[in-house]
């Protein structure tokens, strides 16, 4: 069908007046909230816009713009494509763009906004990858900031260079731009723009081992034993697509898991959760429970001539279910009560994009058609490509929450889409296990965070090729402070286990996971504060000293929350935001181990410990210390979260959230709570006071009940 019969009003408007260029004026514009503003090109109403898949609330004009407002967008027609540029003002600095495989800084750097399963970030030089975020933060050379969304799911480009551009296969599309005094203001109205990732439970926080794949369950199994046995935190076991009979999603091997629910409940009593894959592809059999009730539901995506699309993945020709459609998000979703009750735990949604072999592109033809329903219209995969991978997670959130009312979904996903932080963490795909690979983890990371999502991370290690002893060591030294923290490695890669690399990497590992665990009160706190502000819990330097310029461009080091340093092994003469900072130590031989990261706390910051623990399960509730890290005026301050770690109460109040102030006197430090929220009650134990020297030594003050 050709684009003029499916919009005819904005086709008309646009394309018959601008044959292949020219300019559009604005039309509606007005403040959506405080700080953001909304603009539509001419001919484009604010009544005729569909739901926004990135907004977590409608895009509604509430009032006029204040007369002092700017930047504005500029809209027009180039080479037949609706085009929207925002001007910058020289020296602003730009960021986020999603999921990218390059530098921290976006400035003269263009992403292809087309969701791509190729591996190792190598197709168009790296400028597509598995999501797409069209966003860019800007900030300008005085530390002020502003952020734009251009409001599309379409195919397009978004460019980074003397102006922010976004040139799209689609329609004309509105822009919304968000203007605040800080970059980290900025975020925040981005989360409460695009919604926020929701508190996690507590167990994904801590290391999870994966491999393509650990079959049978013996060696899933022994995998588990040598954790415990070697004394290596480990919460979570993954298995891969070889687990399934025949690639078939929401079944089992029964050769090589006979007994799921058994393998489940015995690696529970050992403290670990198990994870498994799910991906879209399902395979075209009948007979085939699965297939057979998607076929009744009409749950496929068809070609353009309305026959049902099949393509190739894993060993089979599949289907594709269209998570447009509520009805068939609501079949999906109702697919998942047999895993759970076979006690899995999570889910990893993978090959989202969705990928297919022998598909165009890798994926769907542009011309296939989704049924849309719920506010989305009927449309092609050229409008709903991008949105497949987050309409997937969505639907698979809506499964684990069905069925399991009262836990915290934990889902894992490939592919994704700006705002999809609402549904599934992310982790940034097939990388290799090399130095380079290692070294862009951190940039990609810190972009992933840069646009709302906070719970991400790399396969650390790599996931395609052998990493040396060395490299995977420091991998691990930098990987353990990453939010989402797991080991994966591809078929046929040397074993890659904590200790399959000799006994001075498995030292390193056991030390790099111990602070990690030992960090748990301060991540968990990190994480509370994402899911109530939209800020990331691993972020660039710049965002905690804006108006630095040595600190825009620096993508080695990074912040956990705003009070815990990270310097990865090897990294020389970093840039440092304002301090002081003071090198810390949290478990012995951590220092004197050369692939370990360097830790430094804030100077006028208290961190909250815990004891470390084997898995998050073994972890009391709350701090077992309180490290008080004075600033130069000799005061501090910190917060600590504490919950159930699994569940919703904590939305009806069943929290601790505490803020700590402490002051020295001479060698006396003074510790006081200044403020608690929430009516959990505060744990039984005792909280030992410690003081951080700056030398890095540690001073023993007191124990109290805090
Ligand atoms: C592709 C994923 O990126 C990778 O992590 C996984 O191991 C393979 N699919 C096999 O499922």
């Amino acid at each position: 069908m050709k684009a003029s019969r499916r919009f005819p009003i904005l086709i008309d408007l646009l394309l018959a007046h601008f044959r292949t260029h020219g300019n559009l004026t604005v039309g509606a514009c007005g403040e959506m909230a405080p700080g953001v503003a909304l603009f539509l090109p001419e001919g484009l109403e604010p009544e005729s816009l569909p739901p926004s898949p990135s907004l977590a609330r409608p895009l509604a004009i509430t009032g006029p713009l204040p007369p002092d407002w700017g930047p504005w967008p500029h809209f027009g027609i180039s080479r037949g494509r609706f085009r929207a540029a925002i001007p910058l003002d020289p020296g602003t600095d730009l960021y986020g763009t999603g999921e990218v495989a390059g530098p921290l800084r976006r400035n003269g750097r263009t992403v292809i906004l087309w969701n791509s399963g190729y591996p190792g970030y190598a197709k168009d030089e790296g400028r597509r990858l598995y999501q797409s975020h069209p966003w860019v933060l800007a900030v300008r050379p005085d530390g002020s900031a502003f952020g734009v969304i251009f409001d599309t799911s379409w195919k397009a480009e978004l460019e980074c260079g003397v102006e922010i551009v976004c040139t799209s296969q689609g329609p004309g599309l509105p822009v919304i731009i968000l203007r605040g005094p800080t970059p980290a203001d900025v975020l925040r109205s981005l989360g409460d723009l695009t919604g926020r990732m929701e508190l996690p439970p507590r167990w994904a926080l801590g290391y999870h081992q994966c491999r393509y794949s650990y079959v049978p369950e013996t060696r899933v199994r022994d995998v588990a034993r040598e954790f415990r046995e070697r004394g290596i935190p480990c919460d979570a076991l993954w298995l891969d697509i070889d687990y399934m009979d025949g690639f078939r999603v929401f079944t089992f091997n029964p050769q090589g898991f006979p007994d799921p629910a058994g393998l489940a409940a015995d690696l529970g009593a050992m403290g670990f959760r198990l994870v498994v894959t799910i991906n879209p592809g399902v395979r075209a059999e009948p007979g085939y429970p699965v297939f057979d009730s998607g076929t009744r539901a009409r749950a496929w995506i068809t070609t353009q001539a309305g026959r049902v699309f099949k393509g190739k993945v894993w060993a089979s020709s599949c289907v594709f279910p269209d998570f447009t459609s509520p009805r068939v998000r609501a079949w999906w979703a109702g697919l998942h009560p047999p895993l759970l009750e076979a006690g899995v735990a999570g889910l990893w949604n993978d090959m989202n994009e969705p990928s297919i072999f022998d598909g165009p592109d890798l994926t769907l033809p542009e011309t296939a058609r989704h049924a849309g329903g719920g506010g989305l219209r009927p449309g092609s995969h050229l409008q709903y490509h991008n949105l497949y991978g987050m309409l997937m997670v969505r639907a698979t959130r809506d499964g684990l929450l069905g069925a399991r009312p009262d836990r915290r979904p934990f889902i894992l996903t490939r592919s994704n889409f700006l705002g999809g932080q609402r549904y599934a963490a992310t982790w940034t795909g097939d990388n290799y296990s090399t130095e380079g690979d290692f070294k862009l983890a951190t940039p990609m990371s810190l972009t992933l965070g840069l646009s709302g999502q906070p719970f991400n991370g790399p396969d650390l290690g790599g996931f395609v090729g052998d990493p040396s002893p060395s490299l995977w060591a420091r991998w691990v030294g930098t990987g353990a402070f990453f939010p989402f923290c797991r080991g994966h490695s591809d078929k046929g890669t040397r074993k890659k286990e904590p200790w399959a690399f000799g006994p001075g990497v498995e030292r390193t590992a056991r030390i790099a996971l111990l602070r990690r665990y030992r960090l748990l009160p301060y991540l968990y706190t990190c994480f509370q504060e994402a899911a109530a502000t939209g800020l990331p819990v691993m972020r660039p330097l710049f965002l905690a000293d804006p108006a630095n310029p040595a600190l825009r461009s620096e993508e080695r080091c990074f912040l956990v929350g705003g009070d815990l340093l990270v310097v990865p092994p090897g990294t020389r003469s970093a840039p440092r935001p304002r301090g002081p900072w003071h090198p810390l130590s949290l478990v012995e031989g951590d220092l004197e181990d050369r692939h370990q990261a360097r830790l430094f706390a804030r100077g006028g910051s208290i961190l909250p410990l815990g004891p470390g623990a084997m898995c998050t399960a073994e972890a009391p509730e709350g701090a077992t210390a309180l490290l008080v890290v004075p600033g130069e005026d000799g005061r501090a301050q910190g917060r600590l979260y504490h919950d159930a770690g699994d569940g919703f109460a904590y939305r009806n109040g069943d929290f601790r959230l505490v803020t700590y102030q402490a002051e020295l006197r001479g060698d006396i430090v003074d510790l006081k709570i200044l403020s608690t929220q929430g009516r959990r009650p505060r744990p039984a134990a005792n909280i030992t006071i410690e003081r951080l020297l700056p030398t890095g030594d540690r001073a023993f003050c007191w124990e109290g009940p805090f």
